[in-house]
């Protein structure tokens, strides 16, 4: 049995195949739609989402099977102290396979000690968000025909931001990677990360502070928001968090190619003029994140495209 905990749990040729399962349901999504009949996913929600929850349940929904689940810690049993080992122990009961967002960094890893059925990690902390990263790297091939040879900038809340854990381990398996790593000081990406992913491999990285200077060299800019749930007080929130708005003024220095990816949600980061840019590639992040999850479920289910096993 196979769970997607760490970004790194599929090899990139698993990758390269689920995308181009991903392609191919985006190309055709009736064709799927009995894939998954008599099968059910539990979304095991205990942080606030719409995303990633919607976007499983719409996923699973699409392939013909069912869902369940809670999309909020209040209204499940670990609100009266239930463990992570014991919920998942249960919900093996009931569902064939599940999405669990948690507030702890290793719950989902938890969870796949004790489970019977795949766990899919929905985001745990500010730690990784491996399903975002598949959405991630199915629109940069989309829009860039290639995840390698790019010069890409991560933007904004590095240090917490879980998307940016999960897609800079992630991308700094293809070859001509580089990054450019725009925050403020205080937001900067974590010192085990640049070690591990970054000065283990030899990948080409500069930090920055002004995103306007280095804008003329990406080739996708990735931003994101400052993550207020993440912060020990408000007063620091407060001063970081309008460090960066991406405007279309900031956006002429820009390449013609290149793609603007932001996770959503938004909050002030990216200013709504810009949606009108065709290198505005978040809401189409959105949409492909149900084709990538359907290929998903797809393979830790070990299904094919006729709903048999393969
Ligand atoms: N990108 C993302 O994880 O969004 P949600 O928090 O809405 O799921």
């Amino acid at each position: 049995m196979r769970h997607l905990i760490d970004p790194l749990d599929f090899t990139t040729q698993e990758i390269n195949s689920l995308l181009d399962t991903a392609d191919e349901i985006a190309a055709d999504r009736k064709a799927f739609s009995q894939v998954c009949q008599s099968k059910t996913l539990a979304t095991l929600f205990y942080e606030p989402s719409t995303r990633t929850r919607l976007s499983f349940e719409s996923a699973m929904l699409n392939l013909g099977g069912r869902v369940l689940g809670f999309a909020s810690q209040d209204s499940s049993s670990a609100a009266k102290g239930e463990s992570v080992a014991d919920t998942i122990r249960t919900v093996s009961c009931y569902a064939d396979i599940c999405a669990m967002r948690h507030p702890k960094e290793g719950a989902p890893f938890q969870a796949s000690r004790y489970s019977r059925i795949p766990v899919i990690n929905a985001g745990d902390g500010g730690h990784q968000h491996p399903t975002q990263t598949l959405t991630d790297l199915m629109t940069i091939r989309r829009r860039r025909g290639r995840l390698g040879n790019l010069t890409i900038g991560l933007c904004g809340d590095l240090k917490f931001g879980r998307t940016v854990h999960s897609l800079l381990k992630s991308l700094a398996r293809y070859e001509g990677i580089r990054f450019i790593l725009i925050s403020p000081e205080e937001l900067r990406v974590p010192e085990y990360l640049i070690e591990e992913a970054l000065w283990a491999k030899g990948i080409p990285f500069v930090e920055a502070e002004d995103m306007e200077r280095v804008m003329d060299q990406l080739d996708i800019l990735y931003m994101t928001r400052v993550q207020r749930e993440r912060f020990f007080n408000e007063e620091d929130y407060v001063r970081l968090k309008d460090t960066y708005i991406l405007t279309p003024e900031k956006l002429r220095a820009a390449r013609p190619d290149m793609s603007i990816l932001h996770p959503l949600p938004r909050v002030n980061e990216i200013s709504i003029e810009v949606d009108e840019d065709p290198r505005a590639a978040y809401f189409e992040q959105a949409q492909n994140g149900v084709y990538v999850r359907m290929a998903l479920i797809m393979m830790l289910l070990g299904l094919s495209r006729e709903g048999a096993k393969c």
